[in-house]
């Protein structure tokens, strides 16, 4: 195998650029020729390659985003769409695919590496959903941008002796907003994996009010149905709960951010191990974080779960913020 394909896939995530690079120098010096492709799924249909060499990867490291550009792409949910993807791979030469992305973007890996296609995947989203890695790269950036911004809502919160509902991302899972929650000192944490009311939530409220505490930080996930705007609906029209309530929605800030030392070491790593993956003549896997080492998880077995998330630490966050 001498020429590899690269692409960037779904939300873009900071260390996507650091994992680009390690595949390009570490590929490189590995034998291989490393071919980018621009803007994901839509650009590999649209036969959209580039050569990259050492030089082209300079100075992207501590940048955020992604230097191939990403997209969300339908006609690659179709078999015609990837029948395209193939052959314009094919007929360019190119005999493997690194596909760094999240949850969808690993699924469309998976169905082109079943179509014959040899293809590795590279975990990475900020919604840390990904089954097969403890930690996909970009969770570490957007969980710090969350804590600041917490950390920043608390100042003014206590100075006006107001309740704060903060909106992460996460798409369905609650693993930022919890992690993040409890990081941040939140009197209250919502997340889709836990049903909680209103009245709950305003209970929290009302005893925090009553303690005698400045602030009440409640931090809520998008995929909760009690998401932000929702509980700022049901607030306006319920508004006895001692503190006044305002909302932030964080949205696309957190994902942002220059990569953190954490991010920009996973993405080297896990790119590293995408190429040795490859020079080994091993295909059809995505690669991730366990138990500290990077591993390959077979796609067939990624796909086929639903990460989940560890929900003790919740039930201690109320106790936590008293
Ligand atoms: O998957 C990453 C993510 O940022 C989710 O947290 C969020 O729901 C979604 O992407 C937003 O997607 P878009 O950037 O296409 O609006």
């Amino acid at each position: 195998m001498k020429k590899i394909a690269v692409l960037t896939s779904g939300g873009d995530a900071p260390g996507m650029n650091a994992a680009i690079r390690a595949i390009v120098r570490y590929g490189t010096s590995s034998g291989f020729e490393v071919i980018g492709t621009n803007n994901g799924y839509s650009g590999l249909i649209a036969g959209e390659f580039r050569p990259l060499g050492p030089r082209d990867v300079s100075g992207i490291i501590q940048s955020g985003g992604t230097i191939l550009g990403s997209s969300r792409s339908k006609e690659f949910e179709t078999v015609a769409g990837r029948q395209k993807a193939i052959n314009n791979l094919v007929s360019s030469d190119i005999e493997a695919l690194i596909v760094i992305g999240g949850n969808g973007s690993q699924t469309g890996a998976h169905l082109l590496n079943q179509m014959g296609f040899p293809v590795v995947g590279v975990a990475s989203t900020i919604d840390n959903d990904l089954y097969g890695t403890d930690q996909s790269i970009g969770v570490d950036t957007a969980l710090n941008i969350v804590l600041e911004a917490i950390d920043r809502i608390k100042v003014t919160a206590s100075s006006h002796h107001r309740a704060h509902i903060v909106e992460t991302m996460g798409r369905n899972h609650g693993y930022l907003a919890l992690t993040a929650g409890i990081a941040g000192g939140a009197e209250c944490v919502v997340i889709p994996e836990v049903e909680v009311s209103p009245e709950q939530i305003a209970r929290v409220i009302e005893e925090t009010y009553s303690r005698g505490k400045s602030h009440c930080l409640i931090v809520v996930a998008e995929g909760a149905y009690w998401n932000a705007m929702r509980l700022q609906e049901h607030f306006k029209e319920n508004p006895s709960l001692g503190f006044s309530i305002r909302t932030t929605i964080l949205g696309h800030v957190q994902r942002g951010g220059a990569p953190t030392a954490f991010d920009r070491m996973l993405g080297t790593r896990i790119g590293i191990a995408a190429i040795r993956e490859l020079a080994s003549g091993r295909s059809g896997s995505l690669l991730g974080l366990a138990c500290g080492e990077i591993e390959a998880t077979p796609y067939a077995e990624v796909v086929s779960h639903k990460k989940t998330l560890d929900l003790s630490i919740l039930e201690t966050a109320e106790k936590l913020a008293r």
